[in-house]
């Protein structure tokens, strides 16, 4: 009989969580804006853009420690546990079904519309669609948005360079502290521009940063998504965070209201896999019954750049706002 291997114990850095995965990312890209401003960039709409350039053909990879169970032969056992290692890889995206172009891009790629298949060409820009929204939304009484779950700021500058106003301060909530690192950076390059970084959890919403604020606009994207489950009084915390609060939400909710559509039944799979929100439509619903917010709009499946996670668009106000 072959000897019991005890596993090497490895140096497991951070549990697989969804806060982890974007904590370790943006760090990543903070090197990639910081390797840009070293190179003399002063424009964060332009690094922004230069980033985007570069994954449209890489793609970030985590690396993973795993740890086997002990095997009488030493070979590899059951993976018991992994984690991050806190490293990542930028890798050349692969094209299965579209001719990659001289670019190196994909010549199509797969979207989804209403629930149906949706081929779009290289190059179709959805992802600047959430700030278009916000600017559109925005009205002269407004004197702050607010990004629940920011990332590194990209809706912001979208927002921002697309027209958004310049007279309100821009607050950038973001649970990974990566993440705000990079709006700050960026931010410093537009001193004319009053944006501040402020930590933000929706499982535990605190909006003491908004003392002083009086009419608020609000809004997330794909960052509940994140949270698989929701307080029951999220939408109620939103709502008491200032005196008017209007809030638009660009979340992959589509599948709470309905699987009737293959996409959606996929969607439905990958949030039960990702650990993904599961309640935002509940806890959304029973606030509106509640009378806790008035939902102005809501509607699914409008745009999508992750064929089946498409963004669904809900807004609503508080009842100060909405009278
Ligand atoms: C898909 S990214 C979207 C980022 C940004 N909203 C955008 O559109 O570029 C998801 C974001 O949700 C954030 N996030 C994850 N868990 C969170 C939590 N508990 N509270 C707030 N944000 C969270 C992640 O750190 C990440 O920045």
């Amino acid at each position: 009989m072959g000897k019991k291997t005890t596993p090497k114990p490895s140096a497991t850095v951070f549990e697989v969580t969804n806060e982890n995965f974007y904590e370790i990312a943006w760090n990543v890209r903070l090197q990639f804006v910081e390797s840009l401003i070293a190179k003399g960039e002063t424009n964060p709409y332009r690094i922004l853009k230069t980033m985007e350039s570069w994954e449209r053909r890489y793609e970030l990879v985590l690396d993973k420690v795993m740890n086997y169970s002990p095997t009488d032969d030493g070979s590899r056992g059951n993976i018991l546990a992994q984690g991050y290692s806190g490293n990542a890889q930028w890798m050349p995206r692969q094209h299965e079904r579209f001719e990659t172009l001289p670019t190196g891009v994909a010549s199509f790629w797969e979207s989804s519309l209403r629930g149906a298949e949706l081929v779009v060409p290289a190059y179709t820009d959805m992802t600047g669609i959430p700030a278009k929204w916000v600017v559109d939304l925005c009205r002269e009484e407004h004197d702050c948005i607010v990004d629940l779950g920011s990332g590194l700021g990209r809706n912001i500058f979208e927002i921002y360079f697309n027209g958004g106003p310049t007279e309100v301060t821009y607050f950038a909530g973001e649970f990974a502290e990566s993440g705000r690192t990079v709006t700050e950076k960026l931010a410093a390059l537009v001193p004319e521009l009053d944006i501040r970084t402020c930590p933000f959890n929706h499982r535990k919403p605190d909006f003491s940063f908004l003392k002083g604020y009086r009419n608020v606009l609000m809004f997330s994207c794909h960052s509940i998504e994140q949270v698989d489950i929701i307080p029951d009084d999220y939408f109620e915390t939103l709502a008491s965070a200032a005196e008017n609060v209007t809030c638009i939400h660009f979340e992959p909710f589509g599948f709470q209201i309905s699987t009737g559509s293959p996409i959606s039944k996929s969607q439905q799979n990958l949030a039960h896999d990702k650990n993904w929100n599961t309640n935002f439509v509940e806890v959304l619903e029973a606030s509106r019954v509640g009378k806790k917010i008035n939902v102005v709009f809501m509607a699914t499946d409008l745009f999508a750049i992750d064929k089946i996670s498409p963004t669904s668009v809900a807004i609503w106000q508080n009842q100060a706002a909405s009278s």
